[in-house]
């Protein structure tokens, strides 16, 4: 069972721990396992729930993956293997299942149905169904295709053109993946660079896509080899922990091989320029890239956030609006109105939330502005369902006078298994 009424006074943190796999990475490992023919092998899988639902859509398509703690092996006959699934494809709480695994269904020879949870149904597809249409897929869903459940006819697709309209990795990847399976050349314009963990997997996989500046080229009908993928631990579980040694004082604390793929590594310049006491030593890695990280205890101050920089850091505002609670001066963040297409709206829910526990913040358009240092205090916190609006409460509590209590903490397994066990070891 879970806490749900967190009272810690004044702790320290102190010792050492692996943060679980990324998410981001270990889906794309179960995909790109099962477009290959044979024997895929994963080691350092996260075992979220997001993932989880990663593994049963594919199994429902005919794929056979096993688990073996956080090692995965997946047998495939290759895309043209999966069989039509006799049942809805179950996607969870997962954006990136969702969105990653239409790109793929689109260009198979049968019919699927996609759908997830409550929150999967309020988020947008639109921005993958219009360029999959384009290529000539054959999706249906409510309101002309907006929202699931979707319903996907696979048929044969040819490959585009395309500028996305917003920065989004998922979006890229979709039509990446339905673009292996197409007729013809794909070219992607991505106006602010988003996470490249697809592009670096269909690489290791043999796929030859290029990318020039902000233009990425692939040609369709390529075929992938069958591969062994490291996953490091995941920056966005890791910025908890580095906001939690930040924000207590005399803590130090190490992360062990977090991934530093600079597409994600955009909290680690935001702590620079508030002047964190930390220490970066990287790890040799091929492909993707990791790291130890040290943080220790720091003073630190407001500064602004927007821009580029926003794709590198989307998942972590959350948790940087909490340290910017405890920063002299004020922390503006723009250009974030993806955050309220998230999980939940996370611009109100995180501004709600803090401001519940005496923050100065105040939401805008497109992000948040606070003031600080502010002292806060014990509150009911409230999790929207949404695993890092429940890690935030947590790590806010480590910092806050009175108890905190959270009312769904099991929705932290999501991303971070574990969370609360990692936690515990290294309060002192
Ligand atoms: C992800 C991309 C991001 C991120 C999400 C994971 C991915 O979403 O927020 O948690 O794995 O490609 P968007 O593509 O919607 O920005």
């Amino acid at each position: 069972m879970l806490p749900t009424k967190l009272n810690y006074e004044k702790p320290s943190l102190n010792g050492t721990i692996q943060v679980p796999g990324d998410k981001s990475i270990s889906h794309r490992s179960i995909m790109f396992g099962a477009i290959a023919s044979g024997k895929t092998t994963v080691e350092g899988f996260l075992l979220g729930a997001d993932c989880l639902s990663t593994i049963s859509c594919f199994r429902k398509l005919g794929v056979e993956i096993e688990l073996d703690g956080n090692q995965v092996t997946i047998n495939s006959k290759g895309i043209d293997g999966w069989t039509e699934p006799d049942a809805v494809l179950d996607t969870g709480n997962s954006g990136t299942t969702t969105r990653l695994m239409l790109g793929l269904l689109a260009g198979t020879s049968f019919h699927s149905v996609a759908a997830g949870d409550d929150s999967i149904a309020k988020r947008p597809m639109k921005r993958i169904v219009d360029p999959l249409r384009l290529m000539g897929a054959d999706i249906r869903g409510r309101t002309g295709g907006q929202f699931t459940p979707l319903a996907i006819q696979g048929t044969r697709l040819a490959g585009i053109n395309y500028t996305l309209p917003v920065a989004s990795a998922q979006v890229k990847s979709a039509i990446l993946l339905a673009a292996l399976n197409a007729d013809g050349k794909t070219v992607i314009e991505e106006p602010v660079a988003t996470r490249d963990h697809t592009e670096i997997m269909l690489r290791h996989f043999g796929v030859d896509i290029k990318r020039n500046d902000n233009i990425i080229e692939m040609a369709g009908g390529q075929t992938l080899s069958a591969r062994h993928v490291k996953v490091p631990g995941d920056i966005s579980s890791a910025a908890f922990f580095i906001a939690a040694a930040l924000v207590t004082e005399r803590s130090e604390i190490r992360l062990e091989n977090v991934g530093t793929n600079p597409t994600r590594t955009g909290i680690l310049d935001v702590i620079a320029q508030m002047g964190a006491d930390y220490e970066i030593q990287e790890n040799e890695t091929a492909g993707e890239r990791s790291a130890d990280l040290l943080i220790r205890s720091s003073r630190l101050k407001g500064i602004e956030i927007g821009g580029s920089l926003i794709p590198r850091l989307i998942d972590e505002i959350p948790i940087i609006a909490l340290i910017a609670t405890q920063c002299q001066g004020t922390t503006v963040i723009k250009d974030a109105e993806e955050l309220r297409v998230k999980e939940t709206d996370r611009i109100t829910a995180v501004v709600d939330e803090l401001s519940k526990m005496g923050a100065d913040i105040t939401a805008t358009e497109d992000g948040m502005v606070i003031n600080g240092p502010t002292p806060l205090s014990g509150a009911d916190m409230k999790t929207y369902g949404d695993h890092r609006l429940g890690m935030m409460a947590a790590i806010a509590s480590l910092a806050a006078d009175g108890s905190v209590s959270i009312d769904d903490p099991d929705c932290i397994a999501v991303s971070y298994p574990g969370f609360f066990e990692h936690l515990n070891n290294l309060i002192v």
